[in-house]
């Protein structure tokens, strides 16, 4: 089978673009990353795919003076230059239209760091906090038009720790995801997810363990 073709869309510091690019190098990995895309020219991430030899461009949505659907069609545009099969978006922080949405339909993927349904949005490890969960976590899921929702391809778990700050969980969550979202990737771009009832199930999977990441060691 073909690798499949994946833009990662971010808007800074682009470690989870970094863990996905890793992993695309593998020659057994079932997709490339054939392109890094920022909404931000200053995007740290950029440098870094720069030097791991990833082609890169900006759609900067400042430019589009808030016209949200040009902004999206510019970037629908570099996505079909690029001959793109998956989006993957990694810290991307525009919220998308159901236009652009639907065009990528069951083919993008976004990680968000908390255990999806619970703390949806931003702050989510203060909210964790918060709310005194003793697992934590980490989603990839499907984009639909509802923030934060749709069908999860993986979840990984962590332990929240009493001496725990928002910093401290914040840096175990992002080293799970960078093993989580590889994870996800490969299942999606192995065409083995079906959505079934609006649930994700994982096809030739040997144990639900392939779905569900547990802490190392
Ligand atoms: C990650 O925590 C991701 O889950 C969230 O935004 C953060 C992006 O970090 N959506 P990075 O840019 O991948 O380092």
């Amino acid at each position: 089978m073909p690798r499949k073709r994946v833009a990662v869309l971010i808007s800074g510091r682009g470690s989870n673009m970094t863990a996905l690019i890793a992993a695309a190098k593998a020659a057994d990995y079932p997709a490339e990353i054939a392109i890094v895309i920022s909404n931000r020219p200053d995007a740290a991430g950029l440098k870094h795919a720069g030097s791991a030899g990833i082609a890169t461009a900006t759609v900067d949505h400042t430019a589009f003076n808030e016209d949200r659907e040009a902004f999206e069609r510019a970037l629908h545009g570099e996505l079909q230059s690029h001959q793109v099969d998956i989006v993957c978006l990694a810290g991307f922080m525009r919220l998308l239209t159901p236009w652009f949405v639907q065009q990528w339909a069951g083919r993008m993927l976004n990680i968000h760091p908390a255990l999806l349904p619970s703390f949806k949005g931003l702050h989510t490890h203060e909210a964790a906090l918060r709310a005194g969960v003793k697992i934590h976590g980490a989603t990839v899921h499907f984009v639909i038009p509802e923030m934060d929702s749709g069908p999860i391809v993986a979840q990984v778990a962590v332990p929240v720790l009493d001496t725990d700050t928002p910093d401290t969980l914040a840096s175990r969550v992002l080293m799970a995801e960078h093993r989580l979202y590889p994870l996800a990737l490969r299942l999606v771009a192995e065409d083995r997810t079906r959505i079934v009832d609006g649930r994700c199930h994982i096809v030739g999977a040997a144990t639900a363990e392939e779905a569900l990441l547990v802490p190392e060691g």
